[in-house]
């Protein structure tokens, strides 16, 4: 049994890489993990400020919600993110949480697989690339750990569109797979 934690980053109602988190989680949970997923959606994540007070006090100065899903992530053995792609890249606020967790660099940490789940219009297996490379930037301060999987739904643009789509299973197999 691993503890997992699942990332959700979209905003949206009816979120396509929700969805791919959720039968990610789905197939973990039939393995016997212990998984802990967190939307963004109701989370209050302010910009890094890069004050680096958070190397002096081992959490960040900005009292938001940013502190205790870090905690979480240092517990985790396994963290995926479920992100869309935003103009080619990862969106926003997924880059501005792994900013804010800054207070972890340096510090040792349990986790060793990170799974990517991607949603975009665009189908070209291409369109994840550079939100791959923007994560593997993270992976490689955390060099215990390393990028485990991705899974790639394109050719969804409106909300729900995957359903249905056969990368969910995909998802679920991957979750199942740990
Ligand atoms: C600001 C913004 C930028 C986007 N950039 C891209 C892009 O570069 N390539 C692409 O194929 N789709 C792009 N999209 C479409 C989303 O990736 C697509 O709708 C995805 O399914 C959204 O995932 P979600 O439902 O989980 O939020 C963009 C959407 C928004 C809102």
């Amino acid at each position: 049994m691993k503890r997992i934690i699942v990332i959700s980053t979209s905003l949206r109602h009816g979120s396509n890489s929700d969805m791919l988190a959720d039968k990610f989680v789905e197939g973990a949970k039939a393995a016997g993990n212990d998984v802990e997923k967190i939307s963004l959606s109701d989370k209050s994540i302010q910009f890094c400020k890069g004050c680096m007070g958070c190397h002096k006090l081992g959490r960040c100065i900005i009292n938001d919600d940013v502190n205790d899903i870090m905690a979480k992530v240092m517990e985790a053995e396994v963290v995926v993110w479920a992100t869309p792609i935003y103009y080619y890249e990862m969106c926003g606020q997924m880059k501005t949480l792994i900013d804010r967790m800054n207070a972890m660099y340096g510090r040792d940490y349990k986790f060793r697989d990170i799974y990517l789940l991607t949603t975009a219009a665009d189908n070209d297996p291409e369109t994840p690339k550079r939100a791959e490379t923007g994560l593997g930037g993270w992976i490689a301060c955390y060099p215990k750990s390393h990028l485990a999987g991705t899974i790639f739904c394109g050719g969804v643009n409106e909300p729900k569109a995957i359903e249905g789509h056969a990368k969910l299973q995909e998802a679920f197999e991957m979750g199942k797979s740990i």
